[in-house]
């Protein structure tokens, strides 16, 4: 798939995108699911007013790995010239993104209440002018956005505003199916998802419920879309992406075992401890956490990581669990 002037993805192959995730998909986390057959990743929202305003704290967001490519940076904001300007300065850096993706689509009250992310759905005019800034500031670099379809039940207008968003010099749009009211709960509307396939002629990625090969698929057939992106899905799975692509070429794709999980959960702890040291705590004990739901005593496991302070006694707590659960049996829909 081309966005723009970068090829993203294999030839003949549906785009498998990590979709951007504040507080989860940082550096560690993209890598791993590079590893693990991504196609394309984007980096956590980051603020064009931090950026502009020099915020110490914003720039550990905008780092990429070295073979982090194709890449993009995901900038939120409402100001057309802050936006042109934060995404000018993210293509100076030393190992700049290939594409800069814009966040119309967040759907947190500390974000909208500003007019920003998903507020801008209900803003198509402005909405069009930051494309058009942020693609005229950064050209031949392709510029993309996420967006849902819509603000809530009554005003979906996905498909008219990837329209405007074309027509403005969007590259790609990845649209959440589902609106700014409905947050992060099913279902999903696949019809919307196929409309604003329908109404542009740039590539359009769907998101939204992606837990397994079986939803991709769907995904792909019932909405024609060029790729798909997966947000949740990932998270203590990152192994998704080859589920996927197994499925996709008709190949058998064989589950972790409890053992590969947990060596899996242990990697990627020490992933982010080696990229954030010490402050990489929080993220450690929340990464862990979703690669051991449903093995037997998760929970007190997850319990004692919470209180963990090192790499190493979580390494120790997490190795316990596997002994356990060699032990005995797994009960999925435990812990
Ligand atoms: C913890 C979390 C953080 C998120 N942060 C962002 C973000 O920074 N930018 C963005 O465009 N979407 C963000 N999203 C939305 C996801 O990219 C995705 O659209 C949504 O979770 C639906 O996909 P899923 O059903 O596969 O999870 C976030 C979602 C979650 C759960």
């Amino acid at each position: 798939m081309n966005i723009g002037n970068v090829t993203v993805g294999r030839e003949g192959s549906p785009v498998l995108c990590l979709a951007p995730m504040a507080g989860v998909s940082d550096l560690s986390f993209r890598s791993i699911c590079r590893q693990h057959g991504a196609d394309f990743t984007v980096t956590e929202m980051v603020s064009a007013k931090a950026l502009y305003f020099r915020d110490h704290k914003t720039p550990m967001l905008c780092r990429l790995a070295e073979d982090e490519h194709p890449s993009a940076i995901q900038l939120f904001g409402r100001e057309p010239n802050t936006m042109a300007w934060a995404a000018a300065e993210l293509l100076s850096a030393k190992n700049p993104p290939d594409i800069i993706d814009i966040n119309m689509g967040c759907p947190m009250p500390k974000i909208t209440k500003n007019g920003e992310g998903s507020a801008l759905m209900r803003e198509p005019k402005l909405a069009a002018e930051i494309v058009a800034a942020v693609a005229r500031a950064v050209a031949p670099v392709p510029v993309t956005v996420k967006i849902r379809s819509g603000w809530d039940d009554r005003t979906k207008n996905a498909a008219e505003f990837a329209k405007m968003l074309e027509q403005a010099g969007a590259a790609a749009i990845t649209v959440h199916g589902r609106t700014r009211e409905q947050l992060y709960a099913p279902p999903v509307d696949i019809g919307i998802i196929a409309d604003v396939v329908r109404s542009v002629s740039i590539p359009v990625i769907g998101n939204g419920g992606i837990m397994c090969a079986a939803d991709a698929l769907f995904m792909l057939d019932a909405t024609g879309c060029a790729g798909i992106a997966v947000a949740r899905g990932a998270m203590g799975r990152p192994w998704i992406f080859e589920e996927i692509r197994a499925a996709l070429e008709g190949r058998e794709f064989a589950e972790p075992s409890v053992r590969e999980r947990i060596e899996a959960a242990i990697r990627h702890l020490h992933a982010i401890y080696a990229d954030k040291g010490e402050r990489g705590v929080f993220e450690a004990r929340g990464a862990v956490s979703h690669y051991i739901k449903g093995i037997r005593g998760a929970a007190q496991v997850r319990d004692a990581i919470n209180r963990a302070t090192s790499p190493d006694e979580m390494e120790r707590i997490l190795s316990s669990l596997i002994e356990e659960a060699e032990c005995g049996d797994t009960h999925p829909a435990g812990d």
